[in-house]
């Protein structure tokens, strides 16, 4: 251990120690000390989730610029917003996003060109024929993915595409017009065509929940690469609740890890609220979340290190976070409402510190 270095063993005990005093919820940060910045202490890109609105909140673009190394527009580059109702593609959010990371040197990634979830009317209201429906399916992929070829280092190109319960596939207006399969195959091609150096990858989550959709996820892989599609990056969501039982998250990343991709934990936050045993002790909740924060840091360390796509938070600020809309009581995330670390910054920060080496 570097003398000097921010040891682990003892940050973790005193988090951990900090977050079982039964503090009332809204009271100052425990005493946490030092927290190194997560991008300084990480040997990989540390990314954060942003919406516009917060390019105009001078406290959190100082907190992501100091901590972050990476964005992820949260729903500005997705077809919700780009796909007007004519038609047409609106571009100034995900534009001035993408401006702000090349003008701070950030890493920009975009999510996601295909998603079941998303629908826009002018899709759904144009003819079925899968010939035009094909064509205006492969000139939405190629306008985004195109429009930010050179300035996104990645794409969710196909998300969250296994069934809720891990048995086969989701339906969606893309699977019922242009085949279950084939519109997953043919969207990596069309992205492959619009940006030739975007990493693809292919995006879930629960994989470190439920075993059966860990085993889809995979099974899937393997088809859309045996069937030639340019699958680049695999993406583990990781939105986990504070009582997961530890080692879950190392196994999934471990078994996406085997196919030799890059691997992205792409939407990483803890809830207190969403834990199964709800009787359990705040307390106790918020050490389980620090473990989990630093149990993400350790997994994506395990891999060898061109394995490492990045760890992007999925909310920087309890306040940012879209779990807030299930429970305003949920604290899911590493830094305050005041951006103040918590017990899960100083355990993530140490983790990423063992991981550096
Ligand atoms: O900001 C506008 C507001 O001005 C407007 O009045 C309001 C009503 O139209 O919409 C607001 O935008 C909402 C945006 O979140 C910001 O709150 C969008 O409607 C809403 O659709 C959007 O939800 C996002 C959701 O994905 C759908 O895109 C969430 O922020 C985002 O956290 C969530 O992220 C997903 C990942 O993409 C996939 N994995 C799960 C994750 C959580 O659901």
């Amino acid at each position: 251990m570097r003398s000097g270095a921010f040891n682990r063993r003892s940050v973790v005990a005193g988090a951990l120690a900090l977050a079982a005093c039964d503090r009332p919820a809204r009271s100052a940060p425990a005493d946490i000390g030092f927290v190194p910045p997560l991008k300084t202490a990480a040997p990989f890109p540390v990314g954060t989730c942003l919406q516009v609105a917060h390019l105009d909140q001078p406290d959190w673009v100082n907190l992501a610029l100091t901590q972050c190394s990476q964005l992820t527009p949260e729903w500005e580059m997705k077809m919700e917003y780009i796909v007007q109702p004519d038609g047409g593609l609106l571009f100034d959010r995900p534009d001035r996003i993408a401006g702000f990371a090349r003008a701070n040197g950030m890493r920009l990634y975009g999510t996601t060109l295909v998603w079941y979830a998303q629908k826009p009317k002018a899709f759904e209201q144009m003819a079925a024929d899968p010939a035009s429906f094909g064509k205006a399916y492969d000139s939405y992929i190629t306008s985004v993915a195109g429009r930010y070829r050179g300035q996104v280092a990645g794409w969710d190109v196909v998300n969250e595409a296994v069934a809720e319960d891990g048995n086969g596939w989701r339906d969606s207006l893309w699977s019922q017009r242009l085949g279950a399969f084939d519109h997953m195959k043919r969207a990596f091609h069309v992205a492959r065509a619009a940006d030739p150096d975007a990493v693809l990858f292919l995006n879930d989550y629960n994989l470190e929940i439920i075993p059966k959709k860990l085993d889809t996820f995979q099974r899937l892989v393997e088809r859309l690469l045996a069937a030639g599609a340019p699958v680049g990056g695999l993406g583990c969501q990781t939105h986990m609740p504070a009582d997961l039982a530890a080692g879950s998250l190392a196994k999934a990343v471990a078994a996406l890890g085997r196919f030799g991709l890059p691997v992205h934990v792409s939407e990483l936050d803890v809830s207190l609220s969403r834990a199964r045993q709800r009787f359990a002790r705040r307390a106790d909740l918020e050490a389980g979340q620090a473990r989990l924060y630093a149990e993400a840091a350790q997994a994506l360390g395990a891999l060898p290190a061109r394995q490492r796509f990045a760890l992007t938070l999925w909310g920087l600020r309890d306040r940012d976070s879209w779990l807030k809309g299930e429970n305003a009581a949920d604290m899911p995330a590493v830094f305050d409402d005041q951006g103040r670390p918590k017990p899960a910054a100083a355990a993530l920060a140490a983790a990423l510190q063992e991981v550096r080496g």
